[in-house]
């Protein structure tokens, strides 16, 4: 199943929602066959791909090139697109010009950090037919205003915030929520208030489902290991070590072999 059914049902049934980043063709085409429920092209791209130093710098062309690669290769997955920094912010003309270009590059719902003064826009989205999953707790778009990536709700007034924001986001129409580094009481919490699924990262085990970034389970980068993070590899060593390999082999010219060559 790989449509808005599938997180209604996960909820109705316990059934807890794997979900994954996946920015590019070559690990959509390996995502598309494996048994993961959804893909993220997350804004987090601007990092990991780009190797800028937060989120603020993905752009709508970048998340909309992305989309399209990934679109291409992942067949049969729900794939939710990021709304970049500021393409909320500035009205709703310009912000469903963003959504036309995720949606026609192959997205199947769009994500939106935050609520406050969003909820209209999500609320004209969501009624123009487009799935959206809301984002709380910690926002990297609003990492200045954040003081950086902290844990977020851990004082009452901050978690009463973020169970009331969630609690708009249901109502404007957004179908699942992706919850970001908060204490796990106020991950199980907003989750047992909700209808709709709530997807953490860093948000305990009492969401109704998981997100990583693939980057990360793969321990690409030996240097990023927060408290939330499982390596189920170290893709870091196993990479250096292959191309270490290569470049061995290519300077004892034992690469290509007879067999190698035409
Ligand atoms: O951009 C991203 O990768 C995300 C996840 C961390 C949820 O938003």
């Amino acid at each position: 199943m790989n449509n808005l059914a599938l997180f209604e049902l996960r909820k109705k049934e316990r059934v807890p929602i794997s979900m994954v980043t996946c920015y590019d063709a070559w690990s959509a085409k390996i995502l598309d066959q494996t048994n993961v429920d959804c893909l993220l092209v997350g804004d987090s791209l601007a990092e990991i791909v780009y190797g800028f130093d937060s989120t603020i710098h993905a752009t709508d062309e970048m998340m909309a090139l992305h989309t399209a690669a990934v679109a291409r290769s992942a067949k049969t997955k729900f794939i939710v697109a990021d709304m970049p920094f500021l393409s909320c912010s500035r009205g709703i003309i310009h912000a469903m010009k963003t959504v036309e270009k995720l949606m026609r590059a192959g997205a199947n719902a769009l994500k939106i950090e935050g609520a406050s003064h969003k909820l209209e826009i999500i609320e004209h989205i969501v009624t123009s037919g487009i799935p959206v999953m809301g984002h709380l707790g910690l926002q990297p778009q609003a990492i200045h205003n954040l003081g950086g990536n902290k844990v977020q709700g851990k004082e009452k007034a901050g978690a009463d915030q973020i169970l009331a924001e969630a609690k708009e986001l249901e109502r404007v129409g957004c179908f699942s929520i992706v919850l970001e580094c908060i204490p796990k009481e106020l991950g199980e919490c907003v989750t047992k208030n909700l209808k709709i699924p709530t997807i953490g990262i860093g948000a305990g085990p009492k969401t109704d489902g998981q997100v990583l970034v693939l980057h990360d389970l793969l321990g690409l980068d030996e240097n990023f290991s927060p408290k939330f993070l499982r390596k189920y590899v170290h893709l870091h060593k196993i990479v250096s070590s292959a191309v270490d390999k290569y470049h061995a082999d290519v300077r004892s010219c034992e690469f290509p072999s007879v067999s190698e060559c035409y």
